[in-house]
Formats: structure tokens, C-alpha cells, sequence
């Protein structure tokens, strides 16, 4: 059918009108474009609190077919009669384009042979389902796909289909289509292809379905059961130029305090305050570095959040004030199902004040989670988050340094939590089913809150289930995996695709929560878990122990030699920190985000970038002791025996138990702190830096690097230190201050020089 467009020029968007349907677009910058429905233009983002200004200069023409092109400095979009937009850049290249066919969606059987095919355990899930919207882009044979949040599977996302509706299944998640939902929705994704980068953000936090190229070769789809028709589309010559774009909408971590950065030990539960010193007190025996130890549910009374059992746990801050004489701090769990119990401070006031979700009918809504009968807050409503936030007040007299929030999918025993439970704003009402994915997000925006106002330090919070957006107020681990090797594996794509969708700091159960791990497991692990974000060993109940002494000597060996390496790196991971509140970059990152052009890396699973110096190819098979490693372009150094490889090469690597292969590039300058066994052990005056050369001596070298308090939020006001140090050609190296905030910065400064001891032979050498 033919249509007719017209269109409306605002000052920053353009309003395009046709015989069906009204859309608007709106332009953040040359590269980032809105595209929405224009009756959901208003609609809440749960993603986006303070929309950045967005004029850019644009110009819009009616085009040869009737239709509409739209240009900025960046890109070029065309609009056809028909609603489709194709976009191109600057430069003409199509970027992405509207696909013209229909959804070919998989046979539909009848009734019986569904129960038959059912009968056996198959899937029988029917994706024919309506949606309110369905958005289908062309796809090109060469599309590979980064980002989605935290789900299973490998780095590139292509050839699968996910859901976002925040999941807590602890059954062994592992690849889809079985496990196609897990406890984050991060409706963002890269795509990267021969003819350039685009990232697509479909801001609409109810239940979503990316079909990322599974049905159909031709296409992928984008489809919502409900809310709001509104996307955003990033143009960029990089990947990082996306990710640079998209956190700036969607917002990016904070500084984290430096001692979050340190090793955390776990488990559900330590029993005691007495299990809690002891266990303290093996780490120095043992001179493994430990900076806190997680309280997990059993601390509190009966399982009541905002409540400590002192029989087992100790009167007021008792232990927090003893583990704190050995620089140990406390993390407590806080799930968000309160108890039924009248005569409960936490549960009468919440009724009085009408602050839990309620049945169709108004009645409150109750459900299992581990307190037994248990209320929802509505975390919709800020006069409800303002109180969550004051209760953290509690466990800051505890002397506990931060939350870890659980169970926010929110989590039940009793069966899912009907669509149409009610939480309200105050002025909506929200359904569960709308806010089912932003549950956790909203939980933790409101513990951030709390922190910051009654703690003054940054807050340091930890959740479960998150959204877009999340970043700015927690960070992340990736619930309940197990301890079997496919975990291990899918820890490196899993993180990296976190990083990728704007999560940088984040973690695994290092060892595995569920099942018994094993010796060679829980070394193999620690070799990935000590370059991630967050670095914690977590386990479940009734599963084996395993603290790093829970093994032998040498599993001791091997765990303190990869925890002292973080201490010794602690300044490299805070300057990354900084570094991606300035451009929205990952700590941990598929090796694809700086070698986009090399093939070989746009697949790689089991090696990842520690920013863009440190490149770590950990082991992560049973029984492997050499693995294949590839090096992208450029000359790497050997981190342990400082051989040169030269890059665009594969090398087969010796890795027995005790070795995680690591290089660092030529060039780098890595920024060390001397062994501690906790931050702050000792008063750091002085920073020493590894420069690490080419053996031809002709590589060049800059970095960055951030100093201040480590803790609060006096950087804000300038109270920080910047270095800029770089390696010339032949060796001369200059460090100059640029900012000079920090009344405690370093007295002095020493450097290495790393030469390379001999070079490495390539497979193909
Ligand atoms: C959930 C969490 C896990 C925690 C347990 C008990 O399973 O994912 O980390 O230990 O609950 O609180």
C-alpha cells in the first residue's frame, strides 16, 4: 500500500507522520539517533535518568521516493514511504537496514502433535506469540553480535535467540536454547560486521525476545510482549566508540573504593563470628591477600533483612571491629522479600505505610522466598526506595562495608510472581510483568542511595538481577553456576559480554557456587578470576569447601601467587576503573574490541584483554596442560619469562597448573604496588612501573595514570592526581603531572625497563 509521508522539524527531532503510524526521531549526538514510536516518546526509561542534551546539527530532505533523508555529520538515513529506515554513513556505506520480507516463524503443529513432541522433554515454546512490537533488520552474512547482558553461550551471539525476563534458575545454565533468560536483561547489543559497527539499545524493560539470527538467515527481530516501541541506534568507527556513546546514555560505573578491588572470600554460610576470625586469621597464616569476608543469609535473625543474630554473630559492630584490626571488612547479604511477622519493625512499617506490592484487589501480595512468607517492596515508588535506603543505616552501625542484594529478580519458591501483582509509583501503577526486569535495578538504586547518604564512601553493592543501567549503582556477579568446567569456559564470554553492554564490573564464583569443586578446578578458576572485576570465591551449602586452603599446598601455592598478582596490579585495575568513567570502556575485554579488524579475534572464547596492556589465554579445559594461544598484531611480551611473540600469530603455550598464560604488549607501562594482604596494609608513598620493550627498541609507549583517596567522593571536588607517562624510542621516559589534587600523592616514582629475554617460535615458524 502506498503511503504518504510527512514530517515536522522541531528543534531537536523531527516528527514524521504516515497514513499508519507516527514516529519520532531524535539525534544525541552525529552518531546516536532515537527512533520511537512518537506516542511512547514520553514513555519512563528505567535506563536513562538524565538524558543528555541532545541537538546535533541534522538536515532533513524529502527524497527521490517520497520518503524522507535525514543526515548529521555521521550518518545518513533514509526514510521510505513505507516506514523502513536504512542507514547509512557518511561515507555510504549501509550500516543497517529495515528488512523488507516477513517473519518466517517455525512451523506451527497441532495441538497433538505438540503434546507428542512435548511428551518427550522437547521444546514446544511457541514464538508465534503477539507482540506489540516486532522490529526485523536485514542481516548480513558477516554480523557478529556482542553485548546482551550475561547470557549463556559464547562471545558472538549470532544464531541465537534470547530472553530478557530476569531468571533465577540454579540448575547448571548452559548453552541456550535451554537457558535462553538469566538473572540480568540488557537489551543492548554490537553489532560488527565487514562494513562497520552499530549498536542497537531497545529501551523497554518488559519481557524481551532477540532473536539474533536463529530462525532465519536473513534477518534478526527484535519483539516485546508490551511497552514502549523506542530504540536507540549507535553509529561509530569503533566498538568503543559505541560503548562510549551507550554508556553515556545509559550511564557508567562510579569509582569504585580501592579495597573492592582487592580478593573476597565467600561462602553460604560462615556460621559464626568465630568461623569469620578464624577463617580471617588463615588468610595471614597463610599470606594469602583477603580484603573481606561475605556474611551470607544465616547472620540475620530468622532470615529477616535488617536483623543479626548476636548469639551467633556477635553484639553491635563487635566483629567488624575486630576483623578490621587485621584490615578485613564485612559484606552482608540483603535479599528483598521482608517476613510476615506482625511485631517485626521492618514488616509493620512497610504495611502501615502501604510500601509492598499488592493482588489485583489490593490485598498484599505474599510469596516464599527464605524467610518463608514473605512482602515485595515496591521499588517503584521513590518514597519506598528513600526508606529501603534508611535501613541500610542498620547494618552501617554493624560496621559492614557493603550490600550484596540477592534474590532481586525477584526471586520465589512459591511460583512465579503473578503478571499482575501492583507496584505503585505513588502516581502509576505498575504491573509486575512492566517491571519484572528492573526489579533488581530499582533494589539497587535505592541500597546506592542509602550508602551514599548515611556512609559517605562510595557504595559498594553488589546484586544479582539488574537492567540497563545498572552500572551506575552495582555491581555484578553472575549467580548460581556450578563447579564443572563448561562454567569455567563460560565465565570469559559471559564477563566479556558484560563489559560489553556497559557492565564493567563484574565476577563469577570463583570455584563455582553449586556442585564440588575440584583442586584443578579451583586453580584454573582463580587464574580467570583474578583478572575480573570482582574477585570473589562464593559457594553453596553442602557443596565441598573450597577457601583456597581447603586442598593441599600446592593448591595453596598457585592461589596466593594469582592473588598477590592482583595486589601487585590493583593500580592498573583502579586506572581502568577511571578510565571507563571517562569513556564507558570495560575492565575485562573480548580481545575483538581492540582488534576489530582481525578475524581471528572476533571469535576468540577463551582469552580476554585486561584493558589494553595485559592479555591473559587462561586454561580452561580438564587435564590441559599446553593450549593453542593467538596473539593479535603488535610484538606481546611474556609476562612470566619476558620471551617476545611476535603478533598475527598462534603459538602452542606450556601451561601446567600453576601458570596462566599472560603477555603484555609491547610498549605498555604497567602501573605495580608492592605485596600487601590487604589495601591500606601499607601507607603506598611510592609507585613503581614495569615498561616493558620490544627487543628491536622501537616501540613507543603512554599511559595514564589516576591517583586519589581511594575511598570517598573528595576526587569529585578535584582532590586527585593525574600522571601521564610515556616511553619514548630510544628508552627515555617522562612522567608529568597533569592534575595535582591529591594532597597525599606519591614522594617518588621508580621504573623498570623490561627487555625481552629471547623470542618465542610461532606455529608457522
Ligand atoms: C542464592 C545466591 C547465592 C546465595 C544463596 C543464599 O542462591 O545466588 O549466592 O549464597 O542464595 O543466600
Amino acid at each position: 500500500m502506498r503511503q504518504t509521508l510527512s514530517y515536522t522539524v522541531l528543534p531537536a527531532e523531527i516528527c514524521i507522520q504516515s497514513d499508519t503510524e507516527n514516529y519520532t526521531i531524535q539525534f544525541f549526538s552525529a552518531t546516536t539517533m532515537r527512533i520511537c514510536r512518537t506516542a511512547d516518546k514520553n514513555h519512563v526509561s528505567f535506563a536513562i535518568e538524565n538524558l543528555p542534551p541532545f541537538h546535533t546539527d541534522f538536515c532533513v530532505n524529502p527524497s527521490e521516493d517520497s520518503g524522507l533523508q535525514i543526515t548529521t555529520s555521521y550518518l545518513d538515513v533514509r526514510i521510505s514511504p513505507d516506514l523502513k529506515i536504512d542507514i547509512y554513513d557518511n561515507r555510504g556505506t549501509l550500516l543497517l537496514a529495515d528488512y523488507r520480507g516477513d517473519r518466517v516463524t517455525t512451523q506451527t503443529l497441532s495441538e497433538e502433535q505438540m503434546a507428542l513432541v512435548a511428551m518427550e522433554g522437547h521444546q514446544t515454546e511457541d514464538t508465534t506469540a503477539p507482540a506489540t512490537t516486532t522490529i526485523l533488520k536485514k542481516l548480513e552474512p558477516s554480523t557478529y553480535f556482542y553485548g546482551l547482558g550475561d547470557k549463556t553461550g559464547y562471545l558472538n551471539k549470532r544464531g541465537y535467540e534470547y530472553m530478557m525476563w530476569n531468571t533465577d534458575n540454579p540448575e547448571p545454565q548452559l548453552e541456550i536454547p535451554t537457558f535462553k533468560a538469566m538473572y540480568k536483561s540488557v537489551p543492548f547489543f554490537i553489532a560488527h560486521s565487514a562494513s562497520g559497527n552499530y549498536g542497537i539499545f531497545f529501551d523497554n524493560q518488559n519481557r524481551t525476545y532477540f532473536d539474533m539470527g536463529y530462525e532465519s538467515n536473513e534477518y534478526y527481530c527484535i519483539r516485546a510482549e508490551q511497552g514502549a516501541y523506542d530504540y536507540y541506534f549507535f553509529g561509530g568507527d569503533t566498538m568503543a566508540d559505541i560503548l562510549k556513546e551507550y554508556t553515556r546514555l545509559t550511564g557508567r560505573a562510579p569509582l569504585p573504593q580501592m579495597w573492592t578491588l582487592g580478593y573476597h572470600q565467600s561462602r553460604w554460610s560462615y556460621s559464626s563470628a568465630k568461623e569469620i576470625l578464624s577463617l580471617a586469621d588463615t588468610f595471614r597464616r597463610e599470606q594469602i591477600p583477603c580484603d573481606c569476608i561475605h556474611m551470607d543469609i544465616d547472620y540475620m535473625d530468622a532470615f529477616k533483612v535488617f536483623t543479626w543474630n548476636e548469639t551467633l554473630y556477635g553484639e553491635g559492630n563487635s566483629l567488624a571491629g575486630q576483623m578490621s584490626k587485621n584490615g578485613f571488612k564485612l559484606v552482608s547479604i540483603i535479599d528483598p522479600g521482608v517476613k510476615v511477622e506482625p511485631g517485626y519493625d521492618v514488616y509493620d512499617t512497610g504495611v502501615r505505610n502501604r510500601y509492598f506490592a499488592t493482588d489485583a484487589q489490593g490485598e498484599i501480595y505474599k510469596n516464599v522466598v527464605w524467610p518463608g512468607d514473605s512482602v515485595f517492596p515496591a521499588f517503584t515508588d521513590d518514597t519506598v526506595r528513600i526508606w529501603w535506603g534508611g535501613l541500610q543505616k542498620h547494618l552501617l552501625e554493624r560496621g559492614i562495608r557493603g550490600i550484596w542484594n540477592d534474590m532481586n529478580e525477584p526471586a520465589s519458591f512459591r511460583g512465579p510472581l503473578p503478571d499482575d501483582i501492583c507496584f505503585s509509583d505513588g502516581n502509576t501503577t505498575w504491573k509486575h510483568s512492566e517491571i519484572h526486569n528492573v526489579y533488581g535495578h530499582l533494589m539497587s538504586k535505592a541500597t546506592y542511595e542509602g550508602l551514599k547518604q548515611y556512609d559517605k564512601k562510595r557504595p559498594f553493592v553488589i546484586t544479582r538481577a539488574c537492567y540497563s543501567g545498572s552500572q551506575k549503582y552495582a555491581c555484578v556477579w553472575s549467580g548460581d553456576n556450578h563447579s564443572i568446567w563448561a562454567h569455567l569456559q563460560m565465565a570469559i564470554p559471559q564477563l566479556c559480554n558484560l563489559g560489553m553492554s556497559g557492565i564493567c564490573f563484574a565476577g563469577t564464583d570463583i570455584g563455582g557456587f553449586g556442585s564440588h569443586t575440584t583442586k584443578e578446578l579451583l586453580c584454573r578458576w582463580v587464574e580467570v578470576g583474578c583478572f575480573s572485576p570482582l574477585f570473589r570465591n562464593h559457594s553453596a551449602k553442602l557443596t565441598r569447601r573450597q577457601e583456597p586452603f581447603a586442598f593441599d599446598t600446592e593448591t595453596i601455592n598457585i592461589y596466593r601467587k594469582y592473588v598477590n598478582l592482583r595486589y601487585k596490579l590493583l593500580p592498573y585495575y583502579y586506572d581502568l576503573f577511571w578510565e571507563h568513567t571517562k569513556n564507558g570502556l570495560p575492565i575485562m575485554r573480548p580481545l575483538a574490541l581492540h582488534y576489530e579488524q582481525d578475524k581471528n579475534t572476533l571469535e576468540c572464547n577463551d582469552m580476554f584483554l585486561i584493558g589494553e596492556q595485559l592479555l591473559a589465554a587462561p586454561v580452561v579445559n580438564q587435564g590441559q596442560e599446553y593450549r593453542l594461544v593467538y596473539l593479535p598484531e603488535g610484538t606481546w611480551i611474556d609476562y612470566w619469562n619476558h620471551r617476545e611473540y611476535a603478533g598475527n600469530a598462534h603459538y602452542i603455550y606450556h601451561a601446567p597448573l600453576d601458570t596462566c598464560p599472560l603477555f603484555v604488549k609491547a610498549g605498555a607501562i604497567l602501573p605495580t604496588y608492592p605485596a600487601q594482604q590487604y589495601v591500606g596494609e601499607k601507607a603506598i608513598d611510592s609507585i613503581h612501573f614495569e615498561i616493558y620493550i620490544s627487543s628491536n627498541d622501537t616501540v613507543t609507549g603512554h599511559y595514564t595514570h589516576y591517583l586519589d583517596n581511594g575511598t570517598d567522593f573528595a576526587y569529585e571536588q578535584g582532590r586527585y592526581t593525574q600522571y601521564e607517562i610515556s616511553l619514548q624510542k630510544n628508552r627515555q621516559v617522562d612522567i608529568q603531572i597533569v592534575h595535582d589534587g591529591y594532597e597525599n600523592a606519591y614522594t617518588s616514582m621508580t621504573y623498570d625497563i623490561i627487555e625481552p629475554s629471547g623470542s618465542a617460535v610461532s606455529l608457522k615458524g
